[in-house]
């Protein structure tokens, strides 16, 4: 029997005959990043691809607005191109979280940073307790400070009781990239050319990040 979508926190409940609910019960998993360039939009777009091959799950692309130095000059409330910008309630609805940066001077972007510092009330609160979380970060250069971004990345997520989740050696392509791809996150170095595409390697880490994080907030869920 169809039904009707309800929303109900980061689900979308089908209305389905007895028995069948799981079939056709979505959940999302946020995929936040800044990007100033455009390489770490392009791996959160195949992070994304991997979040949606696990079966039951989608990944909600969002993005951060920048910051400057006047504050006062107030960016638009929907940006003209790309991912909407991030609300709290996408951090309430989400199963699990991918958070994205470009590499600066070795860590995260301020933009992404201040996004970060706002979240008191949900670190209070637990919004993002017991939800599994991966990172990613793009750098210029392949020793230009990847891991140590990552891991700082890392550090609020775990404040804010996340479940942090890596990329494990059973990954073959981990062996073998010549370029981006850790242990602590998806990567990509972008290097100083127009228009760089993420490697054949980076590429299948990236949606293997996603489809991890995806898997296990889907049995969490479960
Ligand atoms: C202020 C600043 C600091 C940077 N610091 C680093 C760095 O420490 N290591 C590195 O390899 N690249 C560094 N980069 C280069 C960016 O990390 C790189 O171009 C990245 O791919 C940009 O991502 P985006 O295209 O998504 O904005 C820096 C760039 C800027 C503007």
């Amino acid at each position: 029997m169809e039904g009707y979508p309800m929303r109900n926190g980061g689900r979308i409940a089908i209305l389905v005959a007895p028995g069948r609910e799981d079939a056709l019960t979505m959940a999302e998993i946020l995929v936040l990043y800044y990007s100033r360039g455009g390489s770490v939009a392009r791996l959160a777009r195949q992070i994304a691809r991997g979040v949606g091959e696990v079966p039951g799950m989608s990944a909600r692309l969002r993005t951060v607005p920048p910051v400057a130095a006047v504050t006062q000059a107030a960016q638009p409330p929907v940006p003209d191109d790309g991912a909407p910008y991030v609300s709290v309630q996408d951090l309430a609805e989400c199963e699990g979280l991918l958070l994205g940066s470009p590499t600066r001077f070795g860590n995260m972007a301020a933009p992404m940073k201040h996004f970060l510092d706002t979240l008191g009330a949900e670190w209070v609160n637990g919004t993002l307790a017991g939800k599994p979380a991966g990172v990613f970060t793009s750098t210029a250069s392949m020793h230009g400070g990847q891991e140590s971004t990552l891991l700082s990345m890392q550090l609020p997520l775990l404040h804010h009781g996340c479940l942090i989740v890596g990329i494990p050696f059973t990954e073959p392509a981990l062996s073998h990239t010549r370029s981006g791809g850790t242990p602590y996150g998806a990567s990509h170095v972008a290097g100083t050319a127009d228009d760089p595409q993420p490697s054949e390697e980076e590429a299948q880490l990236a949606r293997a990040l996603g489809r991890r994080v995806a898997d296990i907030a889907r049995r969490l869920c479960a």
